[in-house]
This record gives structure tokens, sequence and C-alpha cells, in this order.
């Protein structure tokens, strides 16, 4: 079946569940975007089941850490890679490393972990060879958009040289499917509402997102030259337990929880497209398990949240009142975007299922568990080679942006 023949069946049939796609289609012209979609004549991969040894980059992180666990929780076996940086509190991706080691204890060969640089030419072959893995899941990179401003170069070489170092890497020992982490901050200086993988990207508005936007392209010359199979995912916000303590959700959390202040750009009508941890691993192995040629995707819930009801959600869920601090509009804030998940859903299966209110109370409620627990600790406001981040301490009030900006 392909694709064509696919987006014919689902829009004869009325029987198919596309509860969350619809609601996107409602504002989308979708006789548009599927006669776009159409043209293409995408022939559907059939996903490979069976056993794999799935290579993992940034698997201490956030969202690396919960695909590894649904990798072995499934029977694959996972090698992680991880260079495990200070850009948030390392305790946490150690914390990550400790719950992987432990659902594998005792079976030997399941989970190998390297701790380096993605782009040690030495420490990498050697990573290569030793664990020869024919799948490969690639989710490190220095992440967040403003300290891309403050520091680009570490971003060049982490996610553009590192992206390209795997790659070159994956092609000479025949990875059979390449999947990277892209980000929906590709689409920062577009001023559409629904975000589809056919829009022009060619304007990104950080370091950050060039250096995402500057993988994909990569991607693509690999795919060209080499026939890798690659595919990159946009995704949109990801937040759950484990989260980054930089992201919103986490910090709205957290200051809520600890009362304290949070501002709150304009009127709060501002609406962003939150995605639970559990929906993107979802989307991820998807991906890992189709082979495309090449493909892009975005990774959303596909519709958005308003700031107003975020922090709504997060008070209630969090038993407290937040201390708000109402700030004028920002210029160039858009006021509602989010993720077209259309095409996802077609060639993946992918369907978010995880509402935002169900997602905030299983965030705030890990959040209470991991502090009772002394399991996680603010970070502090200076990453150790000086560089900013996310502040969260209480003398940096001020200093606090809790805008939404996509990732
Ligand atoms: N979390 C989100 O909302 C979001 C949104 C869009 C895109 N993304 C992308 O998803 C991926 C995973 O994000 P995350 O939220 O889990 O971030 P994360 O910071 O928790 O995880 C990234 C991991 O990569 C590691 N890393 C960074 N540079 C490395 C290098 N040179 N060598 C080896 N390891 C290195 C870090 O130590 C970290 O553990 C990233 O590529 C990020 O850009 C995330």
């Amino acid at each position: 079946m392909t694709y064509t023949d696919t987006i014919k069946s689902l829009n004869n049939n009325q029987s198919i569940d596309l509860e969350d796609t619809t609601s996107v289609s409602s504002s989308v012209s979708s006789s548009e975007t599927d006669s776009l979609l159409l043209e293409k004549e995408i022939e559907l991969v059939e996903p490979h089941v069976g056993y794999k040894k799935v290579l993992v980059t940034g698997g201490a992180g956030f969202i690396g850490s919960h695909v590894a666990e649904y990798l072995l929780n499934r029977g694959d076996d996972v090698v992680i890679v991880d260079e495990m940086n200070d850009y948030y509190d390392v305790k946490i991706k150690e914390g990550n490393l400790k719950l992987l080691e432990e659902m594998v204890e005792g079976q030997e060969g399941r989970l190998s972990i390297y701790k380096g640089d993605i782009c040690d030419e030495a420490f990498m072959l050697d990573a290569f060879e030793k664990e020869k893995p024919e799948w490969v899941c690639h989710m490190a990179a220095r992440a967040g958009v403003r300290p891309s401003i403050q520091d680009p170069y570490i971003y060049i070489h982490s996610n553009i040289k590192g992206t390209t170092h795997l790659m070159e890497l994956s092609h000479k020992f025949g990875v059979k499917n390449f999947v990277f982490a892209s980000s929906s901050s590709v689409y920062g200086g577009s001023s559409s509402t629904y975000f589809s993988e056919e829009e022009n990207v060619d304007n990104p508005v950080s370091p950050y997102a060039a250096s995402k936007k500057a993988c994909e392209l990569l991607a693509y010359t690999y795919h060209h030259l080499y026939n890798l199979n690659v595919t990159g995912l946009r995704f949109f916000t990801v937040y759950g337990p484990r989260g980054r303590p930089d992201m919103a959700p986490f910090k709205f959390i957290d200051r809520v929880s600890r009362g304290l202040e949070l501002q709150q750009f304009g009127d709060g009508s501002s609406s962003r497209d939150y995605t639970f941890i559990s929906d993107i691993v979802d989307g991820v192995v998807r991906s890992i398990d189709r082979p495309y040629p090449y493909q892009i995707f975005n990774l959303g819930k596909g519709n958005g949240t308003s700031l107003k009801d975020f922090i709504d959600l997060v008070q209630k869920h969090v038993g407290k009142k937040a201390n708000i601090k109402m700030m004028p509009d920002q210029p160039g804030d858009v006021p509602y975007t989010c993720a077209d998940v259309r095409k996802a859903s077609y060639l993946l299966g992918y369907k978010a299922k995880v509402s935002f209110e169900e997602g905030i109370s299983k965030t705030a409620s890990w959040y209470r568990h991991a502090f009772e627990k002394d399991l996680i600790e603010i970070c502090p406001e200076r990453q150790a080679n000086g560089l900013g981040r996310a502040p969260s301490a209480p003398s940096l009030v001020s200093l606090v942006d809790v805008r939404q900006s996509p990732q």
C-alpha cells in the first residue's frame, strides 16, 4: 500500500479514528495538504519486528533514557553513548542510567554504556567496532534555544559535527536505520499556526534551530550519497517524569511547588503544543522500526494549550496557587502554534494519546516523589563552564522567563 492509497482510504473510511488530526484539519486546509502529500506517492514501510541492538546516543538524557527504557522492556539490547555534560544537573543523568542498569541487572549484554563525546573519533570507532549496532537512535545534542545564542560553537560541535560523525560511521557500518532528533524550533521564523513538514524552514532564528536544520540537510545528503535510511523527528516541547529542568513544564511545577514567582507574558491566551514523553517514545520507536529512505516527521500532540490553562493545570495538580507576575506581551510572540501530525499519523501510525491534564498530573506526582526521595536537585544557575542556563534559584527570580518558546 502506498502513502497515496492510505490517504485515500483514510479520506473514504470514516471509521478510522483521527480525532486529534481532524482537529488539525479544521484549521489547515486539508485538501491543500493532502494534495501535496498525494503527489509524493510514498511507499508505506512495514515495521521491522523482532530483536534489535539499538545505539541510543544521549541515552542518559531525558528522551534518550525513556526510549532506552522502552527498548529494553520489549527485549531489545541497548548501547548508550552520552558525554554526561553539565547543561543541567549531572545527577539527573546518572539517575537515569542507574534506573536502566537496574532494569537489566544480571542480564549480560543487554545494556552497554559508553561515556564520551560523539565527536571523538577514536572513542566512537571503538564503540561501533565492539557493538556493531544496526539501528541508531540519535538523541544526543545540545538542547535549549537561548543558551545557543550565548555559546553557538558548542551547538555546532555537538549537533552538526556530532550528527555528521554518526552518519559517517552509520553508513560505513551498514546501519539499517538512522533516526535522529530534530526540533520544532526549525519553524521559529514561521508565522503559521499549524506547522507542517511541507513548510519552508529556511529561516531559523537561533543557532540551535539552525543546527537542527543543518542536521536535516546533512541527513538528506547521507541518504542521497550512501542510501542511508534516515528519519528526522521534529519534537514539539516534550515533558514528563525525568523531564529537563530548563523547560517550562518542569519550571512551572517546580516554581509553583516552591512558591516562587512566575512571569506571565501577555494575557495568557498564547498557545503551544506540549507532548507527553510516552507519546514521543511511541513516535520514536515507530520510526526506528520503519526504515524510511528519507523522511522528516513532526511529533507533537497536534493541539495547543494556552499559557493560562497551563498555569491553571499546574496549580490544580501541584495543589498550590501560582505567584504570577504579569508582564507585557513580547514583540513577535505568535498567538497559537502547534504540530500538524497528519504525516506521522499516515506513515508511522502515530497518534498522541496523553491529554495535557493527564500529562501534567503525572509530571507533578513524579516531581513530588523525586524530591521526597532526594532524587533531583534544582540545577545551579550556571554551568561549570560559566555559561548561563535556565535560572531557577530564588535569588534569580527576576531573571526567570517562563514564556513558552518552541524547543
Ligand atoms: N525535550 C524537548 O522538548 C525537545 C524538543 C525538541 C527537540 N529535542 C531534541 O531531542 C533530543 C533529546 O533531548 P532531551 O530533552 O532528552 O535533552 P537532554 O539534554 O536531556 O539529552 C541530551 C543528552 O545528550 C548528551 N550529549 C550532548 N552532547 C553530546 C555529545 N557531544 N556527545 C555525547 N553526548 C552528548 C547530553 O549529555 C544529554 O544527556 C535532543 O537532540 C534535543 O535537541 C528535545
